[in-house]
């Protein structure tokens, strides 16, 4: 649990300079993870040191994978091969991280050993049904608490076939735990959603040497694959840059360009929804990093106005509707964001936590069965915000405060540090 930290945040006149933001939580993950997996020595660097990847690079610790610091945030990883893990001699604890305990599911569900999942409050309340199930499908042997729904999960590893699986919801983490579950075992697992997900597993698998197949509905993968140790280098992450774009929308006459932000297109769903609104962001220098695209943002204070947000870009930019949700507080009109029920079942259900904290601040923002509806417009002022331990809340409240016409406190806001342990510093650096 974080220790409690209440923070006041004053109204900003203006916001200007460059910042890099930290390394992206999705792609630090996936290269520990699969540094761990590969034969051989990887070097990563500009990996998010954040309380979320700790707690996996700690996972494959506890396996047996040596890791050694070397120079400037660049870590090496020596992989000990799909076969190499050890039997973890204690329960994993998965912090607040569903990343972790989604994918390393589906890692230990082929690895022949035995191994026991748990989390902080927070996680062991979120749903796990959905990965255990087609898990179970494929023959894993997974008991958890709740009829196998919720964490603790206790994994009896090995005896896999391949499946093929349409999963009901659009999830990266699905995806990706059914993917590294087939990748280790004889046969081709396929793995069709509704819409595309985040496809960084796929990308980094074929970065590390996999064969994988990506299509329009899903992704493929024919084990058992061989990984090789490479050097990975981890953009910048969206999900983070994103409190910044819409803080340099929203603050007069601000001007911040953030360096080296990952844009892969199953990710950028931000991007197109803020210049929906109106506003002025500029994709510079764009490049490839690690199999992944990035670019420089430049954003400029800009008029906001209210936009329908519906399935397609829901997926694109599914943990950003807490800032979305900002944005259209000063936007003019009215923003509807629908098709989004799984913000219910995130670190906490982000539409009631958005509507309660927005709402106490003085925003006109209604809950939907899966979404929110905001008429923007109305000034917001000082009150007191707690936000639920969840990091996205808090970084949203944040930026909220900037544009409220007097000092807003913030209840709990240590929990920043599972993704952007730096974010209070690098916001107060932008103010004159
Ligand atoms: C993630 C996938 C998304 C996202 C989460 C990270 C990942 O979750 O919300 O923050 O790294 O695969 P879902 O797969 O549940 O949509």
């Amino acid at each position: 649990m974080h220790k409690s930290e209440t923070r006041t945040i004053a109204p900003a006149t203006t916001l200007r300079g460059e910042i890099v933001v930290p390394g992206d939580k999705s792609i630090s993950h996936r290269a520990i993870m699969f540094a761990s997996l590969a034969k051989g020595k990887s070097r990563v660097r500009g990996l998010l040191r954040g309380e979320d990847c700790l707690a996996t690079l700690r996972a494959f610790q506890a396996m047996g994978v040596e890791v050694t610091e070397s120079g400037d945030n660049e870590l090496i990883i020596q992989g000990r091969g799909l076969d190499g893990l050890l039997e973890p001699t204690d329960v994993i604890d998965c912090g607040n991280s569903g990343t972790t305990m989604r994918l390393m599911s589906g890692i230990l569900a082929a690895q022949p050993f035995f191994s026991i999942l748990t989390g902080d409050q927070y996680l062991r309340k979120r749903p796990m049904g959905r990965v255990i199930n087609p898990l179970t499908e494929m023959g894993a042997k997974i008991l958890g608490r709740d009829v196998g729904r919720k964490a603790p999960l206790a994994i009896d590893g090995g005896g896999l076939t391949p499946l093929e699986y349409s999963s009901p919801v659009a999830s990266a983490q699905v995806k990706s735990a059914l993917l590294l579950a087939g990748m280790q075992i004889e046969g081709t697992t396929t793995v069709y959603e509704p819409h595309l997900s985040r496809d960084h597993s796929e990308r980094m698998l074929r970065y590390f040497g996999a064969e994988v197949e990506s299509f329009a509905g899903g992704a493929r993968v024919t084990g058992r694959v061989v990984l090789e140790g490479r050097e990975v280098d981890v953009p910048g992450d969206i999900s983070s840059a994103a409190f910044f774009l819409v803080a340099g929308l929203i603050v007069p006459d601000a001007e911040l360009l953030l360096k080296n932000v990952g844009v892969n297109p199953t990710r950028s769903g931000i991007i197109d929804i803020l210049q929906q609104m109106g506003g002025s962001i500029e994709l510079l220098n764009p490049r490839e990093l690690s199999g992944e695209p990035v670019a420089d943002l430049l954003v400029k204070s800009s008029p906001l106005r209210g936009i329908e947000i519906g399935a397609e870009l829901v997926p694109r930019a599914i943990d950003e509707f807490p800032v979305v949700s900002v944005a259209a507080a000063f936007a003019e009109g009215v923003t509807t964001i629908a098709d989004a029920k799984e913000l219910r079942v995130k670190e906490t259900d982000r539409i009631a936590a958005m509507c309660d904290t927005l709402g106490r601040l003085g925003a006109q923002i209604e809950p939907l069965a899966d979404g929110m509806r905001i008429t923007g417009g109305r000034p917001l002022s000082g009150a007191a915000v707690n936000s639920f331990g969840d990091h996205r809340i808090a970084m949203s409240l944040g930026v909220a405060a900037l544009r409220a016409e007097t000092e807003v406190v913030i209840e709990d806001t240590a929990c920043t540090a599972t993704s952007f342990p730096n974010f209070w510093e690098l916001l107060n650096r932008l103010r004159p």
